[in-house]
């Protein structure tokens, strides 16, 4: 037997003491929960490669953040989907007064106030009749031309009362064309959460599908970032701040810690992860097989945002987490 000086099995005997010296913890103050608002009223149905997700009209979103609310909840990040036939080339129906995203935050905020914040994702892909992020001219996404069609809908959110806007389009300059917007309509106290590095992604499908947002033709590798990259998201980060966004995101989560881990270290605005959709159904594919522990999983990837450096955590699996007494 060597003459050892340090045993790091000493600290991990039993759970108190590991819990004891545990480098990361999980506060239910950190989840965000994602919705998708319908418009009718009524209405509250499955989203099929996300199970326990629903699309959700107005009033059945109210219940549900109520009820969410109750668990622990207090953030929520909102989706709006048209009416098919309200599908524009320009995604007016993106800022439209009756807007159901428009409607979905006045009513939260109306019915519970500060209790919640109330986030909205900035983008007009489930809005253009073509798909794409931004405005297309020519057979491409124009970026400046998209700039005053994203403020727009910023400044739908903020006016209707949201506490935070999200731009997840990509354009170049979105963070501050939106900024300088809601300033010039005294909306300053509105914060930005930029979606900085949103890469091109394939696990971004089962939420297209629940969107209804894919693109009509081409893809999203002329805006979103190539996978390949990781330095990219500094500069992309750089430009945010400048820009004025209040919170980092990096998109998605699991495959990207590296990058989560690059921002932490480089910035000290609050930084979010973005475990998205595909990650989410990957995870509810193997447990409903019963290939995996479905709680453990979480958790476990929960504690990697952690590690790597996120302070907040978008996440799908929020409420059945605190439904089911995770945290
Ligand atoms: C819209 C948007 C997308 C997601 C969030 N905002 C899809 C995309 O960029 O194609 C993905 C969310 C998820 O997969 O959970 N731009
Ligand atoms: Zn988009």
């Amino acid at each position: 037997m060597p003459d050892l000086i340090y045993r790091p099995r000493r600290l991990r005997t039993h759970q108190a003491l590991r819990d004891l010296v545990a480098e990361s913890r999980l506060d239910r103050a950190m989840l965000v929960q994602p919705h998708f608002v319908v418009p009718g009223s009524g209405i509250a149905e499955p989203i099929q490669a996300m199970p326990g997700i629903e699309h959700q009209s107005v009033d059945r979103l109210l219940a549900t953040a109520r009820a969410d609310l109750d668990l622990g909840i207090r953030a929520l990040l909102l989706f709006g989907m048209p009416e098919e036939r309200a599908k524009a080339p320009d995604g007016r129906a993106a800022w439209a007064d009756d807007a159901v995203v428009v409607e979905a935050v006045r009513t939260l905020k109306h019915e519970l106030g500060d209790q919640v914040v109330v986030m909205t994702d900035v983008c007009l892909c489930a809005y253009t009749d073509h798909g794409h992020c931004g405005a297309v001219l020519d057979g491409r996404i124009d970026n400046d031309a998209s700039l005053p069609l994203l403020a727009q809908m910023a400044l739908a959110h903020a006016r209707a009362g949201a506490d935070v806007v999200a731009p997840s389009d990509m354009m170049d300059g979105r963070v501050g064309a939106i900024r300088e917007a809601l300033d010039a309509a005294a909306l300053e106290s509105v914060a930005i959460m930029s979606y900085t590095a949103k890469y091109a992604s394939s696990y971004y499908g089962p939420f297209r599908e629940a969107a209804h947002s894919a693109p009509g033709f081409g893809d999203r590798r002329s805006h979103q970032m190539d996978a390949r990259n990781r330095r990219e998201a500094v500069l992309e980060a750089e430009l945010d701040v400048e820009e004025g966004a209040d919170i980092l995101m990096v998109k998605p989560a699991l495959a990207y810690l590296d990058v989560v881990a690059d921002l932490r270290a480089a910035f000290p605005q609050p930084l979010a992860v973005y475990n998205v959709s595909g990650e989410y159904s990957m995870v509810k594919a193997a447990a409903a097989r019963g290939w995996i522990d479905e709680r453990a999983v979480v958790l476990e990837n929960w504690h990697a945002f952690r590690r790597a450096g996120a302070d907040i955590i978008i996440t799908y699996h929020a409420r059945q987490a605190l439904a089911q007494g995770w945290l």
